[in-house]
């Protein structure tokens, strides 16, 4: 079986990269000549631990390659995946026009049967329109409409820990309608994960709706998790107890388990904010109320002003003249992925008031550059008091206090007493509560974690 992936972003690469190294010829299409030029000269256009590695070894063994010939793309794989982007709309709906023009190309080319594999993250209802898309441009040609199927199978990868997720799935979700080609999309499929199931079965078949639906429902779950954790932390703050305490609490009921508990600063990143306002405008469009998700999201948002509300509550609601140092800007750690970092709401808050922010982060200060001159669009003099520093330690200097944004593991073990030697005055606002705050009350450091008693 041979496999073409549809779309040479994040999801694309890393699938067409997983493929091929389990040995399938694959084949990335990718419209950007820029970006399918670089691939193939061996750069990758994203960060993503042994991404690259992957990418060179294999292309160099010829199992993987790249192009913008959609023809020639197309011809090639039995299988087709669909990975490309599905940004979030003003109303928060998802924006379907690439998945669309890509399945419309693909009844363009199609010559004999193909699978057609929905990866996108796409709402429920998706598969339908691609189906119907693919249907059109077939009967434009007067070619069968059943040359093909389509089948969904979301992703579930992490951003920083994509390969191994890939590599090693808790499960697989396939989902495969009923219809004339149901049995061999689902052997195609199985022969497809086959590496993955020889333990014991990891794919979980369903119809393709619930598919749809599973993905939203567990990026929404585990949004929910942080979320009420937050709100769990900032109680803990008002009555004096420790939410850290409380996550080994809970998480040692097997029922709620320990993963996901962490307290901080809000989520980000490119999935749980926009699958959860998918997931609320899908349902409000079916006549239905999510009103868990909902306050999950508005949880969120006010959990990314926390830190900047302490910080104002200490020195003051006007912070000109203030020097802030921030470590840590990407959403996460290990990638430099800054769509909707909590960090863009906190370093623009502070510059509105005044302050002059000094930020350090060991991969993402390109994309923050980027991520912030957006965020600041008129209003651009903001930014002559943002500056981006090579060195951790080098963002302390004089300033009034250390936000920590993103728990990078440089940023556990400091050198505490330099830090206090460095800052004009030692205190430390800790979204990430990597810091224990006894040891800081110790060495005569003020500190702020979300919901720790200090
Ligand atoms: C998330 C899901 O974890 C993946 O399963 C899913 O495939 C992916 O979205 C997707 O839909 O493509 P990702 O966005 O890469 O993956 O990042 P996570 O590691 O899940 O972290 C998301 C955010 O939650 C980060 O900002 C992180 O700091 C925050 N977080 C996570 C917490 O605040 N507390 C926690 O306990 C865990």
């Amino acid at each position: 079986m041979r496999v073409t992936v549809i779309g040479s972003g994040y999801v694309g690469l890393v699938t067409g990269a997983c493929l091929s190294d389990l040995g399938f010829k694959v084949v990335c299409l990718d419209k950007d000549e820029d970006k399918v030029k670089m691939l193939q000269a061996g750069e990758v256009p994203i960060y993503e631990p042994g991404l690259k590695e992957l990418l060179s070894r294999n292309h160099a063994e010829g199992r993987i390659r790249f192009t913008t010939d959609a023809q020639l793309a197309i011809d090639h794989g039995d299988i087709l995946f669909i990975a490309v982007g599905t940004p979030a709309q003003e109303d928060g709906s998802a924006d379907l026009a690439h998945v669309l023009s890509v399945a419309a190309m693909v009844g363009r080319n199609l010559k004999d049967f193909k699978l057609i594999v929905n990866k996108s993250t796409v709402p429920v209802g998706t598969a339908d329109r691609v189906r119907a898309a693919v249907k059109h441009e077939l009967t434009q040609r007067g070619m069968s409409s059943e040359m093909f199927d389509v089948v969904s199978n979301p992703e579930f990868l992490k951003e920083g820990a994509a390969i191994d997720d890939f590599m090693r799935p808790d499960r697989i979700v396939v989902g495969i309608d009923d219809g004339i080609h149901h049995e061999k999309s689902q052997r195609m499929m199985g022969d497809l994960y086959a590496s993955f199931n020889r333990h014991h079965s990891r794919t979980v078949w369903m119809d393709v709706r619930s598919a749809e639906l599973t993905k939203y429902a567990a990026n929404a779950m585990l949004a929910t998790r942080i979320s009420f954790m937050n709100e769990i932390a900032n109680l803990a703050d008002a009555l004096g107890a420790d939410v850290d305490q409380i996550r080994r609490g809970i998480g040692a009921d097997n029922r709620i388990g320990y993963s996901f508990l962490y307290a901080g600063c809000g989520y980000g990143g490119s999935c749980f904010p926009k699958d959860t306002q998918a997931l609320v405008s899908t349902a409000q469009a079916h006549g239905q109320l999510m009103s868990v998700v909902n306050a999950t999201e508005q949880v969120n948002e006010r959990q990314k002003t926390l830190l900047v509300d302490r910080l104002v509550k200490r020195l003051g609601d006007d912070l000109t003249g203030r020097k802030i140092a921030v470590w840590g800007l990407a959403f996460k750690p290990n990638t430099d992925d800054m769509r909707e970092a909590p960090s863009r709401v906190v370093i623009k808050s502070l510059l509105e008031r005044g302050a002059h922010v000094t930020a350090y982060d060991p991969v993402a200060g390109h994309e923050a550059m980027v991520a912030l001159k957006l965020d600041c669009a008129g209003q651009e003099a903001l930014l002559n008091n943002f500056n981006l520093v090579a060195h951790d330690m080098d963002a302390l200097h004089g300033v009034d206090a250390l936000m920590v944004l993103t728990e990078w593991k440089n940023f556990h073990n400091p050198d505490f007493q330099a830090m206090k030697l460095s800052m004009r005055t030692p205190y430390i606002l800790d979204g990430r509560n990597l810091y224990n705050p006894d040891a800081l009350a110790d060495l005569g450091i003020a500190y702020q974690g979300i919901g720790r008693r200090n």
